[in-house]
C-alpha cells in the first residue's frame, strides 16, 4: 500500500465537490441551534445513523433536509470556511467548487445571501490559506427547465463571482437535453459549462452532455466505460472525468470499489480525477478517496501523481496557473 503520507503530500485540485455535501453533522446541529431549527434526530449519532444510502435519491433526500439548516450570510461562510481548512489539511491548493442555488431559494433564502456567504469564505481562503477557488452554480435536473432559467437570471447580479454552471440532482429521467436550451443561455452569458453523467444514469446522458450542452467536462461518467466509441471520444477530446469513488460506493453505483473503473479508465488514456462529491455524507474527504482507490486497485504512486497532475490539467485554471503544477 501506498503510503497516506504521499497522498497527502500530493499538491491536488478538487474539482467535484458540493459545498451543501461538506455539511458535518457537528455543524449541522449548531447551526440548527442557533437558528432555532427543530430536527428530527435528537443526536448526532442518530443523524449519522440515518446516512445509509441504496440508491442517489436515498442521500438525496437526506442532504436537501440537511441543508434547511443554512439561512443566513454567515451559516454560507462557516460552511464554506469549515471545509477550506480540511482542504488545506489535506494537501487542496485549488477547488471549483458546486453550489445549489434552487435548494436555498425554493426555502426563501435570497440567492445574494448564499453567494455572499460561501464567496466570503472563498476569499479568507485564498489570503489566509493559500487557496485559490472557482464558484460553479448548479441546476437541479428534478427541477423544470423554467427554474433553471429563473435562476440564470437571479445569478446575473453576482456574474463575476460564479465562473460556470452544472447539472446535479436526480439522473435517472432527467436527460441533459432537457436542459439544453438554458444551459445555451448560460454559455452565451460566459459560463463555463460542467454536468453530472453517468453516475446513476446511461451513457446516453454522457453522450448528450458533451454533443448538444457543450460541457467542458463531466461529473462523475462511470457509464462511459462501457461504450468504446464514447471512451475514444473522451480521450481524443481529453474531456475530463471527475470521478468520486467513495461517493460511488455509497450509493451502490459500484459494488465494491474494487469494481471502480478509475484505473482502467486512466490505462486507457482519459483524463479521470479524484474528488470527493459530499464528503460529510460519504465518510472521507480528497485523500481518503486517493487511499481508498488506491487500496482497492492497487495504484502506484506514477498513478497516483498521475492522478493529481489531471485535477489540474482537468481545472478551470488557464495554462499558466496550472503550469506550476504539471
Ligand atoms: N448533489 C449532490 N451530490 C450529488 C451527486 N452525487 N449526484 C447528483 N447530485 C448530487
Ligand atoms: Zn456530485
Amino acid at each position: 500500500n501506498v503510503p497516506a503520507d504521499f497522498i497527502n503530500g500530493l499538491p491536488k485540485a478538487e474539482l467535484h465537490v458540493h459545498i451543501e455535501g461538506t455539511l458535518e453533522p457537528e455543524l449541522l446541529f449548531e447551526l440548527a441551534k442557533r437558528n432555532k431549527i427543530d430536527l428530527k434526530y435528537p443526536t448526532v449519532e442518530a443523524l449519522k445513523e440515518a446516512y445509509s444510502f441504496s440508491r442517489l435519491q436515498d442521500f438525496l433526500d437526506i442532504y436537501y433536509e440537511g441543508a434547511n439548516v443554512l439561512q443566513t450570510e454567515q451559516d454560507f461562510y462557516d460552511l464554506t470556511w469549515a471545509y477550506l481548512q480540511k482542504a488545506k489539511e489535506q494537501g487542496i491548493v485549488h477547488t471549483e467548487i458546486f453550489f445549489d442555488p434552487q435548494t436555498h431559494t425554493s426555502r426563501g433564502i435570497e440567492l445574494g445571501v448564499v453567494v455572499t456567504g460561501i464567496h466570503r469564505a472563498l476569499d479568507d481562503g485564498r489570503e489566509q490559506l493559500g487557496i485559490t477557488s472557482k464558484l460553479i452554480m448548479c441546476f437541479l435536473r428534478h427541477m423544470v427547465e423554467l427554474s433553471a432559467f429563473k435562476t440564470l437570471e437571479d445569478a446575473l447580479p453576482y456574474r463575476h463571482l460564479i465562473y460556470a454552471v452544472g447539472l446535479d440532482s436526480s439522473e435517472k429521467g432527467n436527460p441533459p437535453s432537457k436542459f439544453l436550451d438554458v444551459f445555451l443561455k448560460a454559455k452565451a452569458e460566459g459560463f463555463r459549462l460542467v454536468a453530472h453523467a453517468g453516475e446513476e444514469g446511461p451513457e446516453d446522458y454522457i453522450r448528450e452532455a458533451i454533443d448538444l450542452l457543450r460541457v467542458d467536462r463531466i461529473d462523475h461518467g462511470n457509464a462511459s466505460i462501457q461504450d468504446d466509441h464514447l471512451v475514444e471520444v473522451l480521450k481524443q477530446r481529453q474531456i475530463p472525468l471527475t470521478l468520486c469513488p467513495l461517493s460511488n460506493k455509497a450509493l451502490k453505483v459500484v459494488t465494491n470499489l474494487e469494481e471502480h473503473p478509475l484505473k482502467k479508465m486512466l490505462h486507457k488514456g482519459l483524463l479521470v480525477t479524484v474528488n470527493s462529491d459530499d464528503p460529510a455524507y460519504f465518510g472521507g474527504y480528497i485523500n481518503e478517496n486517493y487511499e481508498a482507490v488506491s487500496n482497492a486497485l492497487l495504484l502506484s504512486k506514477d498513478e497516483l501523481a498521475q492522478l493529481a497532475k489531471n485535477s489540474f490539467e482537468g481545472s478551470f485554471l488557464t495554462p499558466d496557473e496550472k503550469q506550476k503544477y504539471l
